[in-house]
């Protein structure tokens, strides 16, 4: 998704823009532009579609940037196709103001219109430059005032920062649903949508709140209200990134650095949250809850998107096992348009890695306004869903940089674990059940790195069956939602193939017609309650000469007779399975996209963060 960065202050503002655009090229992105306020008071803005460094090539042909205040922007396109006369920075006629822009203006049909009567002369199909007209038309030199002026017409989403010739030495931002970070530095500010961008640069920052706004200068700044132009004092925080937390560490691809990254990360989400003896789990966020409100809890609804919905399947048979507690999952884009029945003792439950998903924050707003107690499970502090629950649990599975998620996921699965047991506790689990399951919690690190070990195994399968242009991906229970993130990565990934995941007992409901001796499956098929059933589903696709992948669990030397290719992981307990059969799947689908040469961290199409609808 876009990304954004600003600077200004005693440095020349191309360098931090460049490296800031540099580290938020992994949100996705397919062009990218930077404006700059020269020192002789000229104005230089380069735009080019595709990578930062054909942006980068274009700088070094056009008149140098010698300015000290700088907008820049990475674009996803959302309003007309990804070209030079879309990218961001957009500008007004007088080509005074520049905007970058994150987010959706959805009112800016009828705005473009009125803007258009009285002069205004569009260039591009975007949203984004309906914002710079707009503040032309408020501008009379002061430009924290039109802009102002400017949001009191807008309807929509927005991250702004905004530029002018004519009132320079100074950024605005606004934001309003999409996120945007200003970080402190020594006689020198930094915005960026994204505090990873920060990173060499500052761990102080300020978060920009929803109707909030700014002005930046090099040596101060001021936060006020767009609703009432009142000043607003911020707190300042400390984030706590490290740059070799992202780099490849190793890896040629951010994927498989994070991948392989599985165990840690794990090792991350459970550390301190364990107290082995009494089988319970401590989990901070969830203290600061009246924990009355907690135990009278009566449903939980779990509303999460893509990936973090599959973590939300799991969770579901997870807490509905162990914690006793019915619980629904919920698409956030589906969630949003329904009439939700919801009151005072149902939980929302929002998954997500970013903490910025469009959907699932609009579920969740929906979900709070009909009264539901608000929680999250989120990777990344201080985003927008961390500030909007009540209470919550971070993953601590550090930033993750590749488009497709895959460490993200195993701590949501170890948070949902852990969650079950902190829940559960509280109901009828037992101790010993809540000693089992953490006993097991605290092993996963060692297991995932035997499961990582088959690499090489792995690697070859996807050399294999390259050739095929079809996959089902099948599973049960606990693995049915595995089946459709295996499925779900292969088309990410290694997307010239197309794949399926599905329910083991739906396949003969439909997708069966399908097999032949083209079409392989990939079945999930652990030692465990569904084994025999996942059996039969192997039966019936043999039956009919299909290719058999199984991931099996170490010991099972039967499956080999019925199995063409056979990926073992070591024995766990039943619900923490997923954990440990998703890793081949991760693994083949980024070998698969190897094969095809295919840039795995930034698959075509993609956008890391999908903060729009
Ligand atoms: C899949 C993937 C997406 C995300 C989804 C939700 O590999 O990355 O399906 O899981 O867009 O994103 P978050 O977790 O940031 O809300």
């Amino acid at each position: 998704m876009c990304g954004i960065a600003g600077y200004v202050g005693k440095n020349k503002a191309n360098e931090f823009l460049l490296n800031a655009l540099k580290k938020l090229e992994y949100r996705g992105y397919d062009s990218a532009g930077m404006t700059v306020l020269n020192e002789d008071g000229s104005l230089s803005c380069v735009r080019s579609v595709g990578k930062i460094n054909e942006l980068e090539e274009k700088m070094k042909k056009e008149k140098e940037m010698t300015g000290f205040v700088g907008i820049a922007h990475t674009r996803w396109a959302t309003h007309g196709c990804p070209s030079e006369k879309n990218t961001h920075p957009h500008h007004d006629c007088k080509k005074n103001i520049f905007i970058v822009h994150n987010g959706i203006i959805e009112n800016y049909k009828s705005l473009k219109k009125s803007l258009e009567k009285s002069g205004h002369q569009m260039e591009s199909e975007t949203d984004t430059e309906i914002l710079a007209h707009l503040i032309e038309s408020h501008f009379d030199g002061n430009l924290q005032q039109a802009v102002f002026d400017c949001l009191r017409h807008v309807d929509g989403a927005y991250a702004i920062a905004v530029v002018s010739k004519s009132d320079p030495g100074k950024i605005i931002v606004a934001k309003k649903g999409s996120p945007l970070v200003i970080g402190i530095g020594d006689g020198e500010y930094f915005v960026a949508s994204d505090a990873s961008a920060l990173v060499g640069y500052t761990d102080r920052v300020i978060y920009l709140d929803d109707n909030e706004m700014g002005v930046i200068e090099k040596d101060k700044y001021k936060i006020s209200s767009t609703t009432n132009n009142n000043q607003i004092h911020k707190e300042h925080c400390k984030i706590d990134l490290d740059v070799s937390e992202i780099q490849k560490g190793g890896h040629d691809y951010f994927l498989l650095k994070e991948i392989f990254e599985g165990p840690e990360v794990v090792q991350n989400s459970i550390r301190g949250r364990i107290i082995s003896e009494k089988g319970l789990v401590k989990l901070g966020g969830l203290e600061v809850l009246d924990q009355k409100r907690l135990r009278d809890i009566n449903r939980i609804i779990i509303i999460a998107c893509g990936t973090a919905n599959y973590a939300g399947m799991i969770g579901e048979y997870m807490l509905e096992e162990y914690a006793g507690i019915p619980v629904e999952v919920e698409i956030g884009s589906e969630f949003r348009y329904r009439k939700p029945v919801i009151d005072s003792k149902t939980a929302i439950l929002a998954i997500s890695q970013s903490g910025e998903t469009a959907d699932t924050i609009a579920s969740l707003q929906e979900a709070k306004r009909k009264g539901a107690l608000s929680l999250g499970i989120v990777n990344t502090v201080g985003s927008t869903i961390a500030r909007e629950t009540e209470a919550g649990i971070y993953n601590h599975a550090g930033p993750e940089i590749s488009v497709a998620s895959t460490k993200a996921l195993m701590s949501q699965i170890v948070v949902l674990a852990l969650l079950t047991v902190y829940l559960g506790r509280t109901r009828e689990m037992s101790m010993i059940t809540g000693k089992r399951i953490t006993d097991e919690l605290k092993k996963l690190p060692k297991l995932m790195e035997q499961v990582l070990d088959t690499k090489e195994d792995i690697k070859k399968l996807a050399k294999k069956y390259s050739k095929y242009n079809n996959f089902l991906y099948l599973g049960r229970k606990y693995n049915y939602p595995v089946a459709n993130e295996g499925a779900l990565k292969l088309k990410e990934v290694a997307y010239k193939i197309h794949a399926e995941g599905y329910a083991g007992g739906e396949m003969k409901h439909g997708p069966i017609a399908m097999i032949d001796e083209d079409f392989p499956c990939f079945f999930i098929a652990s030692t465990d309650s569904v084994y025999d059933k996942m059996w039969s589903n192997m039966e019936e696709v043999k039956a009919r000469k299909g290719k058999i992948i199984a991931v099996a669990t170490e010991g099972n030397e039967d499956i080999k007779e019925i199995a063409d290719d056979v990926i073992y992981i070591p024995k766990t307990l039943e619900m923490l399975t997923p954990i440990l059969t998703a890793i081949p799947l991760h693994l083949f689908a980024a070998y698969m996209g190897i094969e095809f040469g295919f840039d795995i961290d930034k698959p075509r199409n993609l956008a890391k963060s999908v903060t729009v609808e």
